[in-house]
């Protein structure tokens, strides 16, 4: 096992078989080993700086129903709201003055923000904060969108692939979505000059050690700036409600065979991944990711952008996670830098 886990280190690429072996022959001691070879790459790429996102999540309302997610839009019990133009720029004041320099809007698919909308939102953070990132996650749009948003002055797209086998896709989601239109506007995005992100949630039901793998090669194929990886966790109210969450040790696995994949990959220790474990986050950068991605909502709207269940930090400011996760950070050994935290290979 450790020599597969040296060849991956050396090569940053192995075959489907030896993945499939790494993935579901690991133990206790070989993944120490290999947390700790992410571990020594990620601080050859990034040292111990971490990276901070200040998430703004501008709506709740989405058109799309997917099967594990709690503001999917059957669910009748989700209270529904939307931030204003200014709200939004109170959000983004706010996280300036804490030293954050990349913002992300992340929403449902909410067709009250147009692309006139988005675009005058978008293009006064522009000229307000020009030393800031602005990434967005709004889900699936058309080329031409995409191409506005970009002209607007976004930087940065996230949109998780969520699995790369076909069959699982069509279990986590209604028929009108497909895999094959997620992989396109992914291409999509890439093409216009976007610094893209990929991912997917690990142990969502009807995942499968094959399923891991097929996202492994495809996440290294595409070649991401950024990649997005956090346990499934059930959310109540959801088809999913009752299905099983995945596991802090996978999730941490699947983090740091992509950290050995794609050595200057930007990689989060996602909220999720904090959610299911008290140190969940810590461990994630220890096992090779180097970002964070704190919200800068406004405290009363956070209860209600609920993707899954017991979601942390729902109750505090942002200048209280801030400062909780410089001390998380610095207890481990590594600082939260104030910079965009571009990717090296942009
Ligand atoms: N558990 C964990 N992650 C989830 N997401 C949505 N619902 C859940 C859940 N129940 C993730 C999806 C989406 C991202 C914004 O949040 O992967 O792309
Ligand atoms: Fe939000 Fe710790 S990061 S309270």
């Amino acid at each position: 096992m450790n020599n597969l886990i040296d060849k991956l280190s050396r090569k940053h690429n192995l075959s489907y078989d030896e993945l499939y072996f790494l993935v579901k022959n690991s133990t206790k001691e070989s993944s120490n080993y290999l947390f700790e070879k992410a571990r020594l790459i990620s601080n050859q790429s990034y040292g111990y700086d971490i990276y901070m996102r200040g998430l703004i999540e501008l709506t709740n309302h989405c058109k799309n129903d997917c099967y594990y997610c709690g503001i999917r839009k059957s669910n009748r019990n989700a209270e529904r709201y939307r931030l204003t133009k200014e709200q939004i720029l109170e959000c983004c004041n706010a996280g300036y003055k804490l030293g954050f320099r990349t913002f992300v809007l992340q929403g449902g698919e909410d067709f009250y923000y147009n692309d006139d909308i988005m675009a005058d939102i978008v293009s006064t953070i522009r000229t307000t904060y020009p030393d800031c990132a602005i990434t967005l996650s709004l889900g699936e749009k058309n080329y031409n969108s995409y191409k506005m948003l970009h002209n607007a002055g976004a930087d940065r797209y996230l949109l998780r692939h969520e699995t790369a086998n076909n069959d699982h896709y069509s279990k986590l989601h209604p028929s009108t979505l497909s895999l094959r239109n997620r992989k396109k506007c992914l291409y999509n995005l890439k093409e216009i000059g976007y610094q893209v992100g990929c991912g997917f949630m690990v142990g969502s039901p009807f995942q499968t050690i094959e399923c891991i793998v097929e996202d492994l090669i495809f996440i290294k194929k595409l070649k991401p700036h950024m990649v997005g990886i956090g346990p499934f966790i059930p959310s109540k109210d959801t088809p999913f409600a009752d299905k099983k969450a995945g596991t802090l040790q996978m999730t941490l696995i699947v983090l740091s065979i992509i950290r050995l994949m794609l050595p200057e990959v930007l990689l989060p220790a996602t909220t999720a991944l904090g959610t299911i474990h008290p140190k969940g986050r810590e461990l994630g950068i220890l096992a090779g990711a180097n970002v964070v991605m704190p919200n800068l909502s406004p405290k009363d709207v956070r209860k209600k952008y609920m993707l899954y269940d017991n979601k942390i930090c729902t109750k505090d400011e942002a200048a209280e996670c801030r400062t909780c996760l410089q001390k998380r950070i610095e207890n481990i050994g590594y600082k939260l830098v104030v910079s965009r935290g571009d990717c090296k290979y942009i």
